[in-house]
This record gives structure tokens, sequence and C-alpha cells, in this order.
């Protein structure tokens, strides 16, 4: 919600962005991250998020299902938003699917990572997420037969970029990674079960080990994390339980309200404004 002020010494006009929440280390926008103002450039450390996939998820508020063309060009520009509001060594851990198997097969994960790199991005490693997904499987195409078999990996990319240099030199320079956590998720092959969309309440919410492994892994204590499309605000509640401070944005208002919810009940978090 924009409001404009006026600067008491230079009669200027500005304008601010009221946060839909916001608490110690935690602010949440309920805007379209495309249009905010809210965030200011070269100020974000650290971006994680996994935006709209376009594969027709039935979202309260975005359409999810663009055509491949329209959803690239959407790509587009919010990851060149992205690098706008990052600080020179800033990083993105991206996560996206490897491959579009629905409504026709994209390499979507190599598309997107393209993008990223045609915007600025430096790309610096993808890891693998094994969900270790064995639902129940009905498309093989053709079944036992050389004709037409479907590949289907049942894993997800975390695509990590950064910037304009790999080595960071701003924030505390504080870690709290453990050295087996360390040389754990150095490995980029990442094991670690997806979340329950019944269980939070939100279509397509990852685990919170997801951004909880990218927060410590790349981020100093006290580092700003932004999350574009927080959705039921999983990158939120990592920010808050590891000491940094974690902004957000989503589209719709009962997915922010969903969020402020989880940050109560699992970060235990005190509500200082929620504003309508
Ligand atoms: C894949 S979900 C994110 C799920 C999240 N990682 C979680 O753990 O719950 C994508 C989210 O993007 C939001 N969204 C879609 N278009 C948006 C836009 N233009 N600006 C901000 N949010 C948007 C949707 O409402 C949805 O909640």
């Amino acid at each position: 919600m924009p409001i404009v002020a006026i600067n008491k010494t230079t009669k200027e006009k500005i304008t601010k962005t009221i946060p839909y929440f916001e608490s110690k280390n935690i602010l949440i926008y309920k805007d379209d991250f495309l249009k905010t103002t809210a965030i200011p450039e070269s100020s974000i450390d650290l971006i994680i998020t996994s935006p709209p996939y376009n594969v027709d998820i039935h979202y309260n508020t975005h359409r999810d299902n663009l055509s491949y063309e329209d959803y690239l060009q959407f790509t587009r520009k919010w990851i060149a938003k992205c690098y706008e509001l990052t600080k020179d060594d800033g990083r993105f851990c991206l996560n996206i699917p490897l491959d579009k198997n629905k409504g026709g097969q994209q390499s979507v994960g190599a598309d997107i990572t393209k993008i990223a790199k045609d915007t600025g991005w430096k790309y610096h490693s993808t890891i693998i997420w094994n969900e270790g997904n064995i639902s129940r499987r009905t498309a093989w195409g053709s079944f036992m037969s050389a004709s037409a078999p479907y590949i289907i990996a049942p894993v997800e990319i975390i695509v990590v970029l950064y910037k304009k240099n790999w080595k960071k030199t701003s924030g505390s320079k504080k870690s709290d990674i453990s050295k087996a956590e360390f040389m754990q998720w150095t490995n980029g092959v990442w094991n670690f079960s997806g979340e329950s969309k019944k269980r939070i309440g939100h279509p397509t919410p990852f685990p919170i080990e997801l951004p909880r492994r990218c927060i410590k892994l790349f981020t100093f204590v006290g580092d700003n994390i932004l999350d574009p499309f927080f959705g039921s605000g999983t990158t939120l509640i990592a920010a808050f339980l590891n000491n940094r401070n974690g902004t957000g944005i989503d589209i719709d208002k009962e997915y922010c309200d969903l969020a402020i919810r989880r940050l109560q009940q699992e970060a235990k978090i005190n509500q200082s404004s929620l504003l309508a």
C-alpha cells in the first residue's frame, strides 16, 4: 500500500509503502512484486524464492497457466528486478523445476538459468534437491516400449547466482554453520522431503529445510533476506529463526495472513502491526 508523505525539511514528496505486517526483523508486503517500490535498491544480501511454476496451480490470485513465452517474459521481468534490489556481493537461490512435463516438455530450469544470466546475474552452481518423491506415477508414455517413453526426474533445482562478487565482504562476517552442516550441504545433492500442502494450507510450500540451508550456507548473521513470492512464509520463518532480517512479498491477502499465523505459531513472533 503506497502512501505519499511530505518531507518537512525539503518539502519533497516521498512515496512510502506501508508493510502489511512488521515485527522484529520481519516485513511483509501484500503487493505485486513487479510493481512494488517497498524494497530499496542494492539492499538485499540473499534472495531465496520459488516462483510460480506455470503448471496450472490454483493460486487464489495469480494465474498460473500463461503461454510458455509469456511465462518466460514474466520471469525475465521479476529476475531483473531482483538484480536491482541485491547488493553487489549479494546472492540468489532460485528454486525452480528441472523440466516441465505437463502441457508439453520444456527445459524450464535451463531456460530460466539463461534468462538470469542474460539479466546480469553471474552463475555459481546448481544444487539438485532430491525430494524422494515416490508418489504414484501414471505418465509412463509408452510403457515398456521404446516407441515414446516418458522420463520424469523427481527432483527440483536450486540455482545459485550472485550479482557481482562471489566473495562476501559486507555484513557481520559472523557465520553460524556447523562443520557437519558445511560439509554435508556443500555437496550439491540435497536429500529431504517436500512439504505437505494440506498441513501448511498453501498449494506449493517448500520445506523450511530449503531456506534454512541457503541462509546458513550463504549469509552472515544479521543479513537481509528477501522472498519476492513468499506464499506461506517459509523463507521468513527460516530467516527469523536464524537471526536474519526477512522481507517478503506476496500478491495474495490470504497467503499473507497465513504467513503471519505461521510466524506467530512456528517462530513465536510478536505482532506489532497488522494493516488492512
Ligand atoms: C510457489 S509459491 C511460493 C511458496 C513458498 N515458497 C512457500 O514455502 O510457501 C508462489 C507464490 O507467488 C505468489 N505470486 C504470484 N504472482 C505474484 C506477484 N506478481 N507478486 C507477488 N507474489 C506473487 C503466489 O500468490 C504464490 O503464493
